[in-house]
Formats: C-alpha cells, structure tokens, sequence
C-alpha cells in the first residue's frame, strides 16, 4: 500500500470509544470511513446515519431489530468486512475478543482496545513507543487510558535520558458520563484490591523496560483519571529540563494551575471546558494534560500530576495503529503529524 491511497476503515461497536474512533478516521485525509456497526437500536445508532455513516447491525437479528426502529441499515458486520481494509473492534470487554476468531478467519486486519488482554493480539500499541513494532501487522492491541498515558510520559522521559523508575497513584473516574445512571460509586472510595495496579504491568506489555509500580483506587466522579507521579531519574535535573522532555511529546499537553486551572475540584472540569471552547469533537481532550506548575524536582527525584481524558486519549494512537498496520505511514513521527493535524492536537496554551 502507498501513502497515496486510501484506507477503508470499519468500526465495530458504535460505543462510547467506537463513535470517537469514527469521527476522527473521517477527519483522516488518507482514510475512509466504511461504516460502523453495533447491535443497539435506538438513538445512538441514529446519530451515526445522521453524520451519514454507513451503519450495519451486527447480525441478520440486529438488522431486523434496528429497520424495525427505522434505522437505514446496509447490512450485517459480515457485510461491512467485504467493504473494509481494516477493522477497529470497539465492542466491549470481552466481546472483542469472541470477533476475532472471526477478523481472522477472513483475513482482515483488526485492532481491539484496551480492555482486552495483551494475548488477544500479542502486540501492545502506543505511538511514540511501539509504532515500529505494529507495522505491517495483522493485529495489535491500542492499550487503556491509563496506560496509554502512563507510556507517553515515562517514555518521554526515557528519551532524554532521564527515567530510572517510576510509582504512580491513579485516582480512577467511576463510570463514563453518560452512563451516570446505570452505575458508578457515591460518597465513597474504593481502593483497589491489589498493589500493583494492573496498569503498571501493562505498561511493560507496550514497553518491557519500564520499571514501572501503579496503585488505584476508584473516585466518585465521571470526567477524568488524574494520576500522581513519583519519578527516580538518571541524575538531578531542573525543572526546566523535564518540563522540555515532556513538551517534546505533542502528546503532553503542559498545562497551568495559575491559567485559571487551580481550584480543586474544577481542575478536570475546566480543562473539559477548554476543550469544548476549542470546537474538540465529544469535548475530547486527547493529550496528557500534564500540570507545569505543580511539577516538581528535589534533586534527582521527580513529582508531577496530570488527568487523563479516559474517552478520548486514545483515539489518536488509534488512527497511529491504522496507519502503522497499513503502511500509510513510515515511521511514528509522520503518523502522529498527520493525526495531529487532523485533529488539531498541539493547540493548547503553553508558558
Ligand atoms: N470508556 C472508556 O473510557 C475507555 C477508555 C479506553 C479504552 N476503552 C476500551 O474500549 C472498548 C470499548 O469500550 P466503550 O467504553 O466504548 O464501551 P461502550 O459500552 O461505550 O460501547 C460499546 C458499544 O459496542 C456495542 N456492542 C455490544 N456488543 C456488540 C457486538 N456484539 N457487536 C457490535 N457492537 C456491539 C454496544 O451497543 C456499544 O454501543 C473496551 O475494550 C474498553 O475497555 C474504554
């Protein structure tokens, strides 16, 4: 395949991240949205036909059920593949891997999410540290929110010499916002039963060489993960060296507290809020927003704090995996340009 030509993408599962993975491929210059297909009937589905994608149920049963619900559907999942040079499985945990067996049987390249395990795929995604490793493969696995950001950061650092180990406490958002009824925590806190966290480990499914230890627990809100960070680096380092080893990643996005970011319980809020201000499809921030002001050094140990937009941070290592796995990119560095033009990632304000 040549970067000239276009990439047909299916996405299964019109979910939460799977309607985020559509909107972006259709903002992709080199890719083409084949359609999506879920087995929902009622008004998600009808918000894909109305941006005009192409919608197929993933049975002859769910196409019944969704032309019954007036839904224009073009056919089953099987359909769509025969359309298709790649498909991205955003069904949920579990489900993904019961399609793959299928993926595979027709020969069609596939990437599942997160919440997966490394051995459905054996390849663990994440742009700036295992771009290479996914070229020309049939399948890969764009890891978790968490770990997505955990990778960016600690292999930011790793970059500029500087990384030796890292213990990380995340502080878990409880459900999905539009999924605030059906379940989530009140007043309460729930740690998690075992240190560590899986995140941690699954850092090293990306990156082996991570000496990386995660601690969790579950906080009673919907908007975002923040995590907390303690660094042991090569050698004492300023400020202002780190600071330039996260701002090499246009995935790290450096924000401040004295911006107007500073009050508690609006941090998370208020950068959501900046993301809608700068037109962000679903208000997505796809960066690691990471807090300049809060970071700090006492000689070679290392502290900061960031949020993570868990709905949206890896939708742009998605469209990575795609192009990595299709040949319509190189190497990470002119993917990630082309994907951060695409969606206008890297216009956040810096000091
Ligand atoms: N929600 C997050 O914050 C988040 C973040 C990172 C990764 N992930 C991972 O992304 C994947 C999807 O999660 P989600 O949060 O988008 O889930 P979701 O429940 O929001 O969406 C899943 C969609 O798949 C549809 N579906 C269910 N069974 C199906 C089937 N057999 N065929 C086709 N469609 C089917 C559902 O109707 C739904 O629309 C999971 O692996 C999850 O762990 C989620």
């Amino acid at each position: 395949m040549t970067t000239t030509q276009e990439i047909r993408v299916a996405v299964n599962g019109y979910g939460v991240i799977g309607k985020r993975v559509a909107d972006a491929v259709a903002m992709q210059p080199d890719m083409v949205l084949a359609g999506v297909c879920d087995v929902a009937a009622d008004w998600r589905p009808r918000m894909a036909e109305a941006k005009g994608y192409a919608l197929y149920g993933a049975g002859p049963g769910h196409v019944s059920a969704m032309r019954a619900a007036g839904l224009d559907v073009a056919g089953t999942l099987e359909d769509l593949l025969t359309r298709a040079d790649i498909v991205v499985d955003c069904t949920p945990k579990k489900v993904a891997a019961a399609n793959v067996e299928a993926y595979r049987r027709r020969g069609i390249r596939f990437i599942v999410q997160g919440g997966e395990k490394h051995a459905v795929t054996g390849h663990s995604f994440v742009a700036e540290a295992s771009f290479a490793g996914a070229i020309g493969r049939d399948s890969t696995r764009v890891v978790s929110c968490n770990t997505t950001s955990i990778v960016r950061t600690l292999t930011a650092l790793k970059r500029a010499g500087l990384l030796v180990r890292a213990r990380g406490t995340l502080l878990r958002r409880a459900t999905d916002p539009w999924e605030s009824h059906l379940g989530g925590i009140m007043n309460t806190l729930v740690p998690e039963r075992e240190i560590p966290s899986h995140q941690g480990p699954d850092a090293q499914s990306v990156d082996p060489s991570l000496d990386v230890v995660t601690m969790a627990v579950k906080v009673p809100q919907t908007l975002a993960h923040l995590h907390y960070w303690s660094v042991e680096m090569t050698r004492a380092a300023t400020r202002d060296e780190v600071l330039a080893a996260f701002g090499a990643s246009s995935r790290i996005a450096l924000i401040r507290m004295d911006d107007g970011l500073d009050a508690l319980n609006a941090q998370t809020n208020a950068v959501k809020e900046m993301m809608a201000d700068l037109g962000r499809p679903h208000d997505n921030l796809y960066e690691v927003a990471l807090w300049q002001d809060m970071l700090s050094v006492q000689g070679n140990e290392l502290f900061y704090a960031y949020m993570v937009d868990n709905q949206a941070i890896v939708i742009p290592e998605t469209i990575d995996a795609i192009r990595a796995m299709t040949g319509l990119a190189a190497d990470a560095a002119a993917s990630m340009a082309l994907t951060d033009t695409a969606l206008r990632i890297g216009h956040l304000a810096r000091r």
